[in-house]
C-alpha cells in the first residue's frame, strides 16, 4: 500500500501541470525594424531567450534610399511594407527606433496593418539619447485589439551590446517568457 501512495504521489509531484503546458505552447512573434542593427540585436536577443519564438523584419515592398524613407517619415506618407502574419502567434514583441522624435515610418504601417486581437503585446523602443516621443504608441497598439503588456525606453547611445542585452533581460525578468 506504501508503495502505491509512494508512486501516486511521484507521478502528482512530476506529471507537468495543464497551465504549464499552455505556457510552453504560447508562441511569440518579435517584430523589428532596424537601420544601424540595435534593433536587430534586442529582437535576435528575445528570440535567443524565448522558447518558441519567431524573428521578422519589417521591409519595404519596394526599395528606396534612406533620404526618401526620412522624407516619407517625416511627412507622414503611404509606405508599402511585405505582410507579417501575426495570426499564429499569442504574444507580439515589437522593437523600433525613435526617429526625430517619433516612431520610424516602418514600424508605425506595421502597427495600423496589423490585427492584435486577443494577443499581448510588449514594445521596445530605442533612441539615441533623447526620447521625446509625441504619438502615443502604447494608445496605437491598443487600438489594433492588443493588451499592452509592456513598453520599454532603450537609450542604445553610448552603450555596448552587452550592457543593451542586460538591459532587456532585466526589463523581461518578470514576464512569464524568458527560458
Ligand atoms: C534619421 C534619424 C533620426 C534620429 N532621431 C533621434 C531622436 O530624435 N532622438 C534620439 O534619441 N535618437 C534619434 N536617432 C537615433 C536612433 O534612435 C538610434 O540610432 C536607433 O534607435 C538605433 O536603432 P537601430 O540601430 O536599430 O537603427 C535618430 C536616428 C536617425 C537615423
Amino acid at each position: 500500500m506504501k508503495k502505491y501512495i509512494i508512486v501516486v504521489l511521484s507521478l502528482l509531484l512530476y506529471a507537468p501541470s495543464p497551465l504549464a503546458a499552455q505556457e510552453i505552447s504560447k508562441k511569440t512573434l518579435i517584430v523589428y525594424y532596424s537601420q544601424s542593427g540595435k534593433n536587430e540585436l534586442i529582437a535576435e536577443h528575445l528570440g535567443s531567450k524565448i522558447e518558441n519564438s519567431a524573428v521578422k523584419k519589417i521591409t519595404l515592398k519596394e526599395e528606396i534610399s534612406f533620404g526618401s524613407l526620412i522624407f516619407k517619415h517625416l511627412v507622414r506618407s503611404d509606405l508599402e511594407i511585405e505582410e507579417i502574419d501575426v495570426k499564429e502567434y499569442d504574444t507580439i514583441i515589437i522593437s523600433t527606433p525613435i526617429w526625430l522624435q517619433i516612431l520610424a515610418l516602418p514600424t508605425k504601417v506595421f502597427i495600423e496593418s496589423a490585427d492584435f486581437k486577443g494577443k499581448e503585446v510588449y514594445a521596445f523602443i530605442t533612441c539615441g539619447g533623447y526620447y521625446g516621443f509625441a504619438e502615443s504608441l502604447e494608445e496605437w497598439i491598443a487600438e489594433q485589439g492588443a493588451e499592452v503588456k509592456g513598453l520599454f525606453v532603450i537609450q542604445v547611445g553610448g552603450k555596448t551590446d552587452e550592457d543593451i542585452k542586460k538591459e532587456i533581460s532585466m526589463h523581461m525578468k518578470d514576464t512569464a517568457l524568458l527560458k
